[in-house]
């Protein structure tokens, strides 16, 4: 299969491109589409076969359920059932936008769309081409991040197409994804609201409107035995192929400990990433060899600017990959507000290798 590519802008929908892609969705197939987030791998959600081939496009378990994407709240009622309140509230407050909410499944979703489960993970996207393209499809999208399983989510088109031209029907490309990171995952099926995966809607942001939001205790901390409550933050994931280390501690600290294994580790043949918020990039630059061959520096943007640096996260994660970087050093971010969806893809890419300053 090659895939049909449509470059598209917010600005300028091709309306026919669209209908096309709504078409592929009817006949069981798949197509990538840009979300405000990350880019996802869509087919239809209430066709069983069109979740398997999703599965098998992607190389996921198929006990790693998706999302399914919607276009008008109305739909809920069609895809979830004994709906509590709380969902109306952050439904009013957050969307169209990157929050999913994990609800009762109706009988209408096939469990090969919820990977078994007898939940349902439900979106609904603020970008417009998802939106017009939900709509063209008639049904609803169920659609994972468009990576391989295991690799960064992709934020440009180039990351799809590598990724998988050959595996779907028509990829859509818009690289106005202004997130970067995938939504917040919040489950309302338990007694008190849980986040499952942190996002750009914080906990912070959650609990203005709700009070009290727990936080699945598995997910920042790599000891912790219990299981996620969202199958996929099981996996190893996010990751570059190079090892990658995270250093925290002062600031000083930290710039002169990469330096130093950076440099040992150029002494030993590697080709080094480092990973840097801006207002450190100029000292490891002034400190560490200039060759491109050896050493890339990533500026992730300003650490007052916590949204640029999670837009660059998984562009960075991948750049590395291009150019075969096998060891990258990164810096260890404060974990407030949006910080905490930042770190936990960082310490999932990192399998949570850091190196801490002891004091
Ligand atoms: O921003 C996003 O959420 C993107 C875009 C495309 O919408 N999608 C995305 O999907 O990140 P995916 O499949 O890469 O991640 C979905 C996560 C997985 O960790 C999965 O285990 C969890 O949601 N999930 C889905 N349904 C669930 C359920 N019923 N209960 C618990 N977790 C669930
Ligand atoms: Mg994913």
């Amino acid at each position: 299969m090659n895939a049909e590519i449509c470059e598209l802008t917010k600005n300028n929908i091709d309306s026919d491109a669209i209908k096309r892609a709504g078409e592929i969705i009817k006949n069981g197939g798949l197509v990538v589409f840009p979300t405000e987030t990350v880019y996802g791998l869509g087919g239809d959600g209430l066709n069983p076969l069109s979740s398997k081939k999703i599965y098998a496009a992607k190389g996921r378990p198929s006990d790693n359920p998706l999302i399914v994407h919607i276009s008008d709240i109305k739909d809920i009622d069609k895809i979830a059932v004994d709906i509590p309140k709380t969902f109306y509230v952050l439904a009013e407050e957050f969307w169209p936008g990157p929050l999913t909410m994990i609800l009762k499944a109706s009988d209408n979703v096939p469990r090969e769309t919820t990977g078994g489960l007898d939940t349902v993970a439900v979106r609904f996207p603020s970008h417009p081409i998802a939106k017009a393209f939900i709509e063209a499809a008639g049904s609803y999208i169920a659609a994972p991040s468009a990576n391989l399983s295991g690799r960064p989510s992709p934020t440009k088109s180039s990351h799809v197409i590598e990724d998988l031209s050959d595996r779907v029907d028509m990829i859509l490309t818009c690289d106005d994804i202004e997130i970067g990171l995938e939504s917040t995952i919040v489950d309302l099926t338990a007694e008190k609201p849980m986040i499952l995966r942190p996002g750009f809607i914080t906990k912070e942001m959650l609990e203005e409107v709700l009070g009290e939001v727990q936080v699945d205790p598995t997910l920042m901390d790599a000891n912790c035995t219990a299981r996620p409550k969202a199958p996929g933050m099981r996996y190893r994931h996010y990751a570059p192929k190079g090892d990658m280390i995270l250093y925290k501690g002062s600031v000083q600290w930290v710039k002169e400990e990469i330096v130093k294994a950076t440099n040992k580790a150029i002494g030993e043949g590697h080709k080094c990433g480092i990973m840097t918020a801006h207002e450190d990039y100029d000292y490891y630059r002034d400190n560490l060899p200039f060759d491109e061959e050896k050493l890339v520096i990533v500026d992730l943007g300003s650490i007052s600017n916590m949204e640029a640096i999670a837009s660059n996260v998984y562009k960075a994660l991948r750049y590395f990959d291009t150019v075969k970087a096998d060891i990258i050093s990164s810096e260890y971010f404060d974990r407030h507000g949006l910080g905490e969806a930042v770190m936990n893809r960082l310490l999932k890419a990192a399998g949570h290798h850091i190196i801490e300053e002891v004091l």
